[in-house]
């Protein structure tokens, strides 16, 4: 069993776990505690008879800003588990396997793993505040969560690219027109957009409805589980690298990275 920290909020209403991320003074930024809470959550859920659809989704007018950077600085320094261990790899590995539909609901900034985790889910709803980046190359990082497999594959690899190495931030209708976002609504319904998928799902005969979604995601979950790895791996060394040092001192310093000298 994981204690819930405050900053993950889940709670369940007819067939639908809500998973929140509230974390306001830091941008919903993720700590390994609230990675552990969220992948209990999907995994109970998934076991639970009275779960049908999880849905993800931020709070604030903020999706995540992705990984706590000053978590990335102590795991760096050797300070933390192991990066198969860790609990972002077991919330992102379990992210293909996720045995029961999984719907984003993304309202301001995705950034990082708040965009990677997206690419696993089977439906993702956004506002017109929201904003996709993923500056990993910039934190001398690199895609993580099978991301440099699946975005490729979902939008191309020139899109791809701009998205994940160039570090473009993709708006909402940019997203959209991607094929990473089903449908762009209001602010004030994006809730009950992504409630209404769920529930429509939760409402599906549920043998019917597994197997018609493991005929969609089955085939593809060991390549995806694969590189997942391999990128887990080359990810855990680029965080000691004298790159990603300067980067996260940086941003701690609140300063542009200067890669000149390195
Ligand atoms: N990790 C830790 N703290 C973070 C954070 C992160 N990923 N993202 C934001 N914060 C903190 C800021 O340090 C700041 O804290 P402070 O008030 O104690 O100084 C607070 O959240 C507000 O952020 P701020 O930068 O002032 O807000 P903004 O609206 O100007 O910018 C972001 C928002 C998300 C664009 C910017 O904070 C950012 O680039 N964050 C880093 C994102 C990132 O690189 N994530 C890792 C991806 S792999």
């Amino acid at each position: 069993m994981v204690d819930t920290p405050d900053e993950i909020e889940i709670s369940c209403e007819d067939g639908v776990q809500v998973i929140r991320i509230v974390r306001p003074d830091k941008k919903n930024a993720l700590l390994p505690a609230m990675y552990a809470a969220m992948h209990q959550a999907l995994v109970d859920g998934d076991a639970s008879a009275d779960v049908r659809a999880h849905i993800i989704t931020g709070s604030g007018g903020v999706f995540t800003a992705g990984n706590d950077i000053k978590d990335f600085m102590s795991r760096a320094s050797g300070d933390a588990a192991p990066v198969g261990a860790s609990p972002v790899h077991q919330f992102i590995s379990y992210l293909p396997r996720v045995e029961k539909p999984l719907i984003a609901a993304v309202d301001g900034l995705a950034v990082g793993v708040g965009v990677t985790m997206l690419f696993h889910c089977d439906l993702v709803y956004a506002t017109p505040s929201a904003r996709f980046l993923t500056p990993f190359l910039d934190l001398g990082l690199l895609p993580e969560a099978a991301s440099s497999l699946l975005i490729p594959r979902r939008m191309g690899h020139t899109r791809a690219f701009e998205m994940l190495v160039l570090g473009e931030p993709f708006p909402a209708d940019r997203a959209r027109e991607a094929g990473l976002v089903n449908a762009v609504v209001a602010a004030d319904e994006l809730e009950a957009t992504a409630r209404g998928a769920a529930g429509r799902l939760a409402a599906k005969p549920p043998a019917a409805l597994k197997t018609a979604r493991d005929l969609m995601r089955g085939a593809c979950v060991d390549e995806i589980v694969e590189r997942l790895e391999v990128e887990s791996c080359l990810f855990g060394e680029r965080m000691s690298s004298p790159e990603a040092r300067e980067a996260f001192q940086a941003f701690v310093e609140k300063r542009p990275a200067d890669f000149t000298k390195l």
